[in-house]
């Protein structure tokens, strides 16, 4: 048996994946969705979706198109054509979990999403197989490769913001929109995704309280390394003993022997903790060309193979987010009025009293109507 495959997007995981499986004999590309034309594959590609939706012979779409619309649409078509879907697309899948897995479902099909979490990590796959033998109750870590090539490459080299941003362009990392990245929402998509595997209830996005690195400055990064901490932006969610989720998006100045300090560039590392097994931590490339297209092969193997879409949990419900339960310190920049109690460090920086993740973000949003470059990290203690 073969797949056929109609792929949507020959961006920079599109021509990776397209790259892969040339050199496989077991999965074909037989038509690519592409507005631009590509020396030599032009008898592949068409800009005319209905080509690849109404191809008896297309058995599996790969949607590397990203962002909302039109992916959203073309994947439900996709599935209610009876196609299985493999995809990366966080943005899309976060927002749309539940109709995306039932209607996979019903239709008997696969829709694999390995490569939208931790990119060549096997992190989704792992969590989906570890909750049938254990109660996952935690997941926290670094899921955004551009943010923490940012991060590590400004501490460790002192170079800016913007430079390193553009380094993350040119590797293929940073989104197409790299508002994305840099406010959190990409990380936010993937925190909501991995709770949805772990712990069986959905958990929406936009609940997920959400702070990226954009206003993050060379003072800043001066003021850690005095406190011997490294900033990273971690993601994080905690399944609470009454059934609601903490679940949150930050900066976060953890220790410089900590494990977190010690992953570089656009690498991620992503923990889980089961009530039997105990803590596992998975460490990898998390974006980029042939990382994620290694993690949409996998799926496609998977599905080749027969792995059961019923590996594929279909969570009951919506979990409620509660963030007044993670509470810890948090390092501000700010010209405005800190209304918390907290230790002055100077040059409007400060370290506060342990604080609520909502009460801290809540705080964030108001004290900006008056500082809009306001920066605020969370300190691991
Ligand atoms: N922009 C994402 C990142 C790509 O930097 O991690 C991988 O999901």
């Amino acid at each position: 048996m073969a797949l056929k495959i109609g792929l949507l997007g020959l961006g920079t995981i599109g021509s990776g994946i397209y790259e892969h499986l040339l050199k496989r004999d077991d999965i074909h590309v037989v038509r690519i969705l592409e507005l631009l034309r590509h020396p030599g594959l032009e008898h592949l590609e068409t800009s005319d979706y209905s080509e690849i939706l109404n191809d008896p012979e297309i058995d599996t779409v790969i949607e590397l198109i990203g962002g909302m619309e039109p992916a959203h649409t073309f994947t439900v078509q996709a599935l209610k054509a009876g196609k299985n879907v493999v995809s990366a697309n966080k943005l899309m899948l976060s927002h749309h979990m539940e109709e995306i897995l039932t209607l996979a479902r019903d239709m008997g099909v696969h829709y694999r999403y390995d490569a939208s979490v931790g990119g060549s990590i096997p992190f989704l796959y792992n969590l989906m197989r570890y909750r049938c033998a254990d109660k996952l109750t935690a997941i926290s870590g670094i899921v955004n490769g551009t943010t923490n090539l940012i991060l590590d490459i400004m501490q460790r080299e002192g170079r800016g913001f913007e430079d390193v941003l553009a380094e993350a362009q040119r590797e293929g990392y940073a989104e197409a929109n790299p508002a994305a990245d840099i406010d959190g929402i990409d990380a936010q998509c993937k925190i909501s995704i991995a709770s949805a595997v772990a712990y069986q209830r959905y958990v929406r996005p936009e609940a997920v309280n959400t702070e990226g690195i954009r206003h993050i400055t060379g003072a800043d990064i001066i003021n850690f390394k005095r406190l011997d901490k490294v900033c990273r932006l971690i993601a994080s969610s905690t399944l609470n003993a009454d059934g609601t989720v903490c679940a949150y998006v930050e900066p976060i100045l953890v220790a410089s022997d900590a494990t977190e300090a010690a992953v570089h560039l656009n690498n991620n590392t992503i923990s889980v903790t089961g009530e039997y097994f105990g803590l596992h931590t998975f460490q990898g490339q998390g974006a980029g060309k042939d990382p994620t297209a290694f993690a949409v092969e996998l799926g496609l193997r998977d599905i080749l193979d027969g792995v059961s879409p019923r590996l594929n949990p279909i969570p009951e419900g919506y979990a409620e987010v509660n963030n007044d339960k993670a509470v810890h310190p948090y390092y501000v920049h700010t010209s405005a009025k800190l209304e918390i109690p907290s230790r002055a460090l100077g040059d409007g920086t400060y370290i506060t009293e342990p604080v609520s993740v909502r009460a801290m973000h809540d705080l964030a949003r108001r004290l900006r109507e008056s500082d809009s470059g306001l920066f605020f990290a969370g300190i691991q203690e």
